[in-house]
C-alpha cells in the first residue's frame, strides 16, 4: 500500500491565529515507549507548523497533549492524575486547550471515561488520527463542541509529518508500526494496530536527512524489528535494511530497538558484527527464563533457542552488551518458573534489565488466567532480581577500568561540573567538564559505581 502523504491544513493555522491573541503556546508530553516519544515529536511538530511556539512549562501552554501509553495499569493511573491535575489550570484560563491522545484512548472505555469524568478536556484522540490533529482543533475552535473521537484503526503509513525534535543529536526513526505478535499479556496489538513497515526508500531517505543535520545516534523503532518487510513487496528483511542504512558514509551509530527473539537471526548478528556503524548492544526481551510460562505468554520461542542465540552473539561480538525486559509474576508463575528466570538472567549477565510486575491488561487473553500468587510474594521476586543484577552490572563496569571508550557525550550531569556521556554498548560515563556536547569523544575509564563509569576525557 501506498503512503498517505501529509499536507498542511491552512484553514487550521489561520483557525488558530484568530482564537488566540498572540501565537498559541504548545506543551507536548509523551508517557511510554519511544514510538511514542516519537509520536510526541510529530504532534509538537504539527503544532508548530500550524504557528504555536514550544512552551517549556505546564503552567505557560495555551494547548496541553498529553500522549499517553496503556502498557501497565500504573501507566494508565499516571495519566489520569496528571490529567485530572490540569482541571485548575483551565479554570484560570478559559482558553486553554486540553487534548489526551496516543495509546489509552484507543481503548473504547478510556474514551469514555475521558467524556464522562474529565469535562475539562477537549480533544481525545487515538494513536492512529495524528495527522487529524489540526481538523480536530478547528472543530473545537468552530464546532464550539469538544472532540471524542473513537478508537479507530489504522492501516496505512503518514509520510512527511512536521516533526520537532527533543535533541539535537540523538534520533527515533520508526521502520514499522504495529504488532501482529499478540503476546498473551500485552494491550499493544490492540492499540496499535496490525503490523505495517514503511517503504525502504522512506526510512532510506530520512536516515540520510538525519545524518546530514547531524544527528550521531539513531534508534531503529517498531514492536518488532524482525519482522520489518513483511507485507511490503520489497525483498528485503530487516538485517539487509540494517546493513543498508549502515552503508551510509558518516559520523553517528545505529541502534534498534525492539528485536523478538523468536524472529532474531544469526544473520542479525552477523550484520551488527559487520559496521562499526552499528551500535554493539542488543536488546532482546525474554521476559521470563520458564518454557511454561514462555509458552502461555505466546512469545513462540524456549529459554534454550534464546540462550543459543545469546551465545552465538557472544562468540561473534565478544564487546556485545545486552538488555532485557522481564515480567515477573506472570499469572501462575511458580517459584520454580521463577528460578528459572533467576538462571537465565546469571547466565546472560545482561548490562541492562527492565523488570514489571505482571500487570493485567483488559481485553487480552491471560487476563482470563487465574492469579493466585499475592502482590507480596510478586514484589519479592523482582527484588531477587535486582539483586542478581546489581551484582552482573557492578561486574561488567569493573571490567571497562582503565580502558579507553568512545563516547558520545550527552550533556552535563547531575553533579555540577560533570558531564554523561553513553557508550556504544548503552552503558553511562560520567567525566569532568568541559565536554562537547552532541559529539563523540575518547574517556579513559578511572572507576566504576554500579552501573556508572567514571572517567576523563582523553
Ligand atoms: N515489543 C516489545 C515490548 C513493548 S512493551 C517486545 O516485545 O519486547 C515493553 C515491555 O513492557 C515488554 O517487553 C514487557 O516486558 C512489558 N509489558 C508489556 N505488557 C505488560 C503487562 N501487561 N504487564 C507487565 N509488563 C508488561
Ligand atoms: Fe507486546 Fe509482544 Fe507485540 Fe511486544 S511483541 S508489543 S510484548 S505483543
Ligand atoms: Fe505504551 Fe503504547 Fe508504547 S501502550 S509502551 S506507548 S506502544
Amino acid at each position: 500500500m501506498n503512503p498517505v502523504n501529509f499536507t498542511r491544513n491552512e484553514h487550521a493555522a489561520a483557525v488558530l491565529a484568530a482564537y488566540y491573541e498572540t501565537p498559541p503556546m504548545a506543551y507536548v508530553h509523551s508517557f511510554g515507549c519511544q514510538q511514542n516519544v516519537n509520536d510526541g515529536e510529530k504532534i509538537l511538530g504539527i503544532l508548530m507548523d500550524l504557528g504555536c511556539g514550544q512552551a517549556q512549562r505546564l503552567e505557560d501552554a495555551d494547548i496541553i497533549v498529553f500522549n499517553t501509553c496503556a502498557v501497565r495499569e500504573h501507566a494508565e493511573q499516571r495519566v489520569f492524575g496528571n490529567v485530572g491535575a490540569l482541571k485548575k489550570l483551565k479554570e484560570q484560563n478559559p482558553r486553554l486547550m486540553i487534548a489526551v491522545c496516543g495509546c489509552m484512548p484507543q481503548q473504547a472505555h478510556v474514551v469514555e471515561k475521558f467524556k464522562h469524568s474529565y469535562p475539562f478536556v477537549d480533544i481525545v484522540f487515538g494513536t492512529g488520527a495524528i495527522d487529524r490533529l489540526p481538523e480536530m482543533i478547528c472543530q473545537r475552535i468552530e464546532g464550539h463542541k469538544r472532540v471524542m473521537r473513537q478508537p479507530e484503526e489504522r492501516t496505512d503509513i503518514v509520510e512527511h509529518m512536521p516533526i520537532r525534535r527533543d535533541s539535537a543529536f540523538r534520533a527515533w526513526l520508526p521502520i514499522m508500526y504495529g504488532c501482529d505478535n499478540f503476546c498473551s499479556y500485552c494491550i499493544v496489538p490492540y492499540v496499535r494496530g496490525r503490523e505495517r513497515s514503511r517503504r525502504s526508500a522512506d526510512i532510506l531517505a530520512e536516515f540520510r536527512q538525519l545524518v546530514a543535520d547531524g544527528y550521531k545516534d539513531i534508534t531503529l523503532l517498531g514492536q518488532n524489528v524482525n519482522s520489518y518487510g513483511k507485507g511490503l513487496g520489497e525483498e528485503l528483511d530487516f538485517a539487509d535494511l540494517l546493513a543498508m542504512l549502515a552503508a551510509v558514509p558518516g559520523d553517528y551509530r545505529i541502534r534498534f530497538m525492539t528485536s523478538h527473539p523468536k524472529d532474531a537471526t544469526k544473520k542479525l548478528i552477523d550484520t551488527m558484527a559487520s559496521s562499526d556503524h552499528i551500535a554493539k548492544h542488543l536488546h532482546l526481551p525474554v521476559q521470563s527464563g520458564s518454557d511454561t510460562i514462555l509458552q502461555a505468554m505466546n512469545r513462540r520461542y524456549t529459554a534454550a533457542r534464546y540462550l543459543e542465540l545469546i551465545d552465538y552473539a557472544k562468540q561473534t561480538i565478544p564487546e556485545m552488551t545486552y538488555s532485557s525486559d522481564i515480567i515477573v509474576g506472570f499469572p501462575g508463575e511458580t517459584e520454580e518458573d521463577f528460578r528459572r528466570t533467576e538462571e537465565l538472567v546469571r547466565r546472560v549477565e545482561y548490562m541492562q534489565l527492565f523488570t514489571f510486575i505482571y500487570s493485567k491488561r483488559a481485553g487480552t487473553p491471560a487476563a482470563r488466567l487465574p492469579d493466585p500468587t499475592p502482590h507480596a510474594e510478586k514484589a519479592a521476586r523482582i527484588a531477587r532480581l535486582v539483586a542478581i543484577q546489581d551484582a552482573v552490572v557492578e561486574k561488567l563496569t569493573a571490567a571497562l577500568v582503565g580502558t579507553e571508550v568512545q563516547v558520545l557525550v550527552e550533556g552535563p550531569g547531575r553533579t555540577p561540573g560533570v558531564f554523561t556521556g553513553r557508550l556504544d554498548n548503552n552503558m553511562v560515563v560520567e567525566v569532568p567538564g568541559p565536554a562537547p556536547v552532541g559529539q563523540f569523544a575518547f574517556a579513559r575509564i578511572e572507576s566504576a559505581k554500579g552501573a556508572v563509569l567514571k572517567g576523563r576525557l582523553v
